[in-house]
């Protein structure tokens, strides 16, 4: 049994830097071309030397892969193309001994249509009681054949699928808010919640130090699933119902029972910041995703709205805020960037706009400064540190991502952001593994490789080592708040106690730097003294 929570907990996650790993695209440790337990583990000292202190894994459980893992066919286990428990348990004990925590991704919305509750669902028909883990119901119309509301799945198209009977008949309908192998869990029945309750504990027990929750808001559905008709209720009805705080309450309790502060991550896409600070209450999750901020424009004012909300938000839950510009589903912030339009939105990826690379590199260079600097934790994407973009002209006929073909071929999706990641060599697959990487990376990356970036100081890589190293050692950074400065418009500027500044040019000309005893770190050098566009400085106060 595991020991009551001490008082003398670290509170290592208020200030934590995370980085993010997609198994399958990080490093191929046995030359089938996918990424791996046996890689990730290789790779640990170079994680360790970038300056992080948690890694945050994307599922890793047994999976048909029909949505990069997030259809999970086994819980409790490890998918066997990323390697196996005994590997699993490893990675977690040599990640400890380098200092490095392990946060898991944990899929309660949804599993896979492989899983077995699902496959005995439909193999015993109608009657089985099984069947009440999921959302059947009988379809609409004189023969069923509508489905029972009008939700669309996030993925496009309808988030029902009928099924057939095991006599051959048309059957119920059942809910998938994602792809149709990704049928929803019903929250409602008791044995969900036991189920999960016992995931949690199996991977607690393993030593992992936290859970990020997928689809954090969507578990519980609104009473009768009542049509849209059109509509945009706030909140939807099968999100943010607040019956999914109990749930979080519950699992709190479970992670606290454990030593050392295991800890939950929400994944929410909440148009409302206080709604969204709810699931930071103190008795439910630690931390959350800030996907306003992920979303936001290059320009000063609008980071400024973006930051001063989210501190007012957290603040009074206590919670501190996170700072995120790329993962697995977004654009990649250097190609973001590097647009007229600068912002996210998962309405318009704005596939193949024109785009200048070096104004997003500078930009993103910058990002990294500001992001780092921060009050509260950041998580670093596989990649973002070695300054990848986008893959854009991936063939289509390569394309993973569900999205590609549920959209009807409109949304390229999100393949070109999990690219297989560079680590040497001149030429693809740039030591990710010794086969051929299950998509293709650019012939450019030879100069992005992690080998390259590694040996020249003016790197991102350099960049972003130098400035978690720095995160790390000064005072002010972390966790904690800030007080702005007015250095005038398109400039971000803010100081953390003790004697730190973060000054950020976003505007079209150089500036001088505020009052300063030295220049910590910049993203590009000044000129003449001044901070030129789309450059940040960290200055020592006296
Ligand atoms: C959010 C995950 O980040 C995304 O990759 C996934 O497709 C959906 N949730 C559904 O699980």
């Amino acid at each position: 049994m595991a020991e009551a929570k001490t008082t003398t907990t670290t509170r290592w996650w208020r200030g934590a830097a995370i980085y993010q790993v997609y198994v399958r695209s990080f490093a191929d440790g046995n030359g089938d071309g996918v990424g791996d337990l046996q890689g990730l583990l290789r790779k640990l000292p170079y994680i360790a030397e970038l300056g992080i202190d948690a890694i945050w894994l994307n599922p890793w459980y047994p999976s048909p892969m029909a949505d990069g893992g997030y259809d999970v066919a086994d819980y409790r286990a490890i998918e066997p193309l990323f390697g196996s428990l005994v590997e699993a348990e490893k990675l977690i004990d040599e990640a400890h001994a380098l200092g490095i925590k392990i946060i898991i991704d944990i899929v309660p919305n949804h599993c896979s249509d492989q899983h077995p509750w699902f496959l005995q669902a439909i193999a015993e028909g109608p009657d089985s009681p099984v069947r009440e883990l999921f959302w059947f119901k009988p379809g609409k119309g004189e023969d069923g054949s509508e489905p029972p509301n009008d939700w669309q799945s996030r993925f496009g198209g309808p988030a029902w699928t009928r099924t057939t009977n095991p006599d051959g008949t048309a059957g119920d309908w059942y809910l998938h808010l994602y792809s149709p192998e990704q049928p929803d869990f019903n929250w409602t029945n008791r044995r969900v919640h036991d189920e999960f309750e016992d995931i949690l504990r199996f991977w607690l027990d393993r030593g992992v130090d936290g859970f990020r929750i997928d689809v954090a808001d969507g578990l519980v559905k609104e009473d009768g699933l009542p049509d849209l008709n059109g509509e945009t209720p706030e909140p939807l009805p099968f999100s943010d119902q607040d019956g999914v705080h109990e749930i979080y309450r519950h699992w709190r309790r479970v992670a606290d029972e454990y030593p050392g502060e295991r800890i939950f991550v929400g994944e929410m896409w909440l148009p409302d910041p206080e709604r969204f600070a709810r699931y930071l209450r103190a008795d439910e999750l630690h931390s959350a995703f800030n996907f306003d901020f992920l979303g936001c424009p290059w320009e000063a004012s609008a980071l400024r709205g973006v930051i001063d909300d989210t501190l007012a938000a957290h603040a009074p839950v206590g919670a501190p805020p996170t700072w995120v510009l790329s993962n697995h589903d977004v654009t990649r912030h250097v190609t973001r960037y590097g647009r007229a339009d600068t912002s996210f939105d998962f309405g318009d990826r704005q596939h193949l706009a024109p785009t200048d690379f070096d104004l997003g590199t500078r930009r993103a260079r910058a990002a990294a400064l500001l992001t780092t600097s921060l009050p509260g934790g950041v998580y670093v994407y596989q990649g973002e540190e070695l300054g990848l973009w986008e893959v854009e002209n991936l063939a289509d006929e390569l394309r993973e991502d569900p999205v590609w073909v549920r959209s009807g071929h409109t949304d390229r999706g999100r393949d070109g952001c999990r690219i297989p990641i560079p680590w040497g060599g001149a030429e693809p697959p740039f030591r990710f593994g010794d086969g051929t990487a299950w998509l293709p990376q650019p012939e450019e990356w030879s100069d992005f490789t992690a080998e390259v970036e590694a040996a020249d100081p003016e790197s991102m890589l350099s960049l972003y080592r130098n400035a978690l190293r720095l995160r790390r050692s000064e005072e002010a950074l972390g966790d904690g708040d800030l007080t702005w400065l007015d250095l005038g418009p398109g400039v971000l500027a803010f100081t953390r106690s003790p004697g730190f500044a973060c000054v950020v040019n976003l505007s079209s000309a150089p500036i001088p730097l505020p009052e300063h005893d030295s220049v910590l770190l910049t993203s590009a050098p000044l000129v003449d003294g001044d901070l030129p566009s789309d450059t940040a400085a960290w200055l020592r106060l006296s």
